[in-house]
């Protein structure tokens, strides 16, 4: 018996089903590799942490979600702000980036816990002049989260690169 043409057009779409299901696929792959690509250096770091702790830094990642258009926190390139690779132990207005205020690069501050939270709660408060103008978490405990995130992980940076 010949097929009828409903039949022939029912057996090409179903020809046709494998490659949508590859091209299903290798979206599926992509999305993997590219949430692992930007997970960066965080995934190592967050087996170092104990399960609370993983918690802080998880919502200190949440909280840095506005600083990434200005600042890069894992490389060091240069954005409307400069690159904070490193950042944590060392003094304000050090990385190699030309656009430091005066202020910043005078204040004599190196950046630590309690440097950072006053900052980034403030930044014209603690360092007067300084051409940061966006601030941080206000709340005591999500400023400690965003410190705690930047800590591991600007100074995983600088051990990687060493
Ligand atoms: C609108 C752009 C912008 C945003 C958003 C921003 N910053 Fe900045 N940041 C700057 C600029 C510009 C400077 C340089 C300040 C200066 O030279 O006085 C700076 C400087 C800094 C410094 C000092 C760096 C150094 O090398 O000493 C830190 C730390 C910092 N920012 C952290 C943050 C964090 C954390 C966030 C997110 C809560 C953030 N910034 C959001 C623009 C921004």
């Amino acid at each position: 018996m010949n097929p009828t043409s409903q039949q022939i057009s029912a057996q090409a779409r179903i020809a046709s089903m494998p490659s949508a299901a590859a091209v299903f696929v290798g979206f599926a792959v992509l999305l993997i590799l590219g949430t692992a690509a930007c997970g960066g250096p965080e995934r190592e770091i967050r087996k170092t942490l104990s399960e609370g702790e993983r918690e802080v830094f998880d919502r200190g990642q949440r909280l840095s979600t506005p600083c990434w258009s200005c600042h890069d926190l894992y490389g060091e390139q240069n954005k409307v702000g400069p690159y904070l690779a490193g950042l944590y132990g060392r003094a304000a207005g050090s990385a190699q980036y030309p656009g430091y205020s005066k202020a910043i690069q005078e204040s004599g501050v190196i950046w630590d816990e309690g440097t950072l939270r006053s900052f980034l709660v403030d930044p014209g408060g603690f360092i007067p002049g300084t051409t940061m103008a966006a601030s941080g978490p206000r709340g005591g405990s999500d400023v400690r989260a965003l410190v705690f995130y930047l800590k591991h992980v600007t100074s995983n940076t600088v051990a990687r690169q060493n």
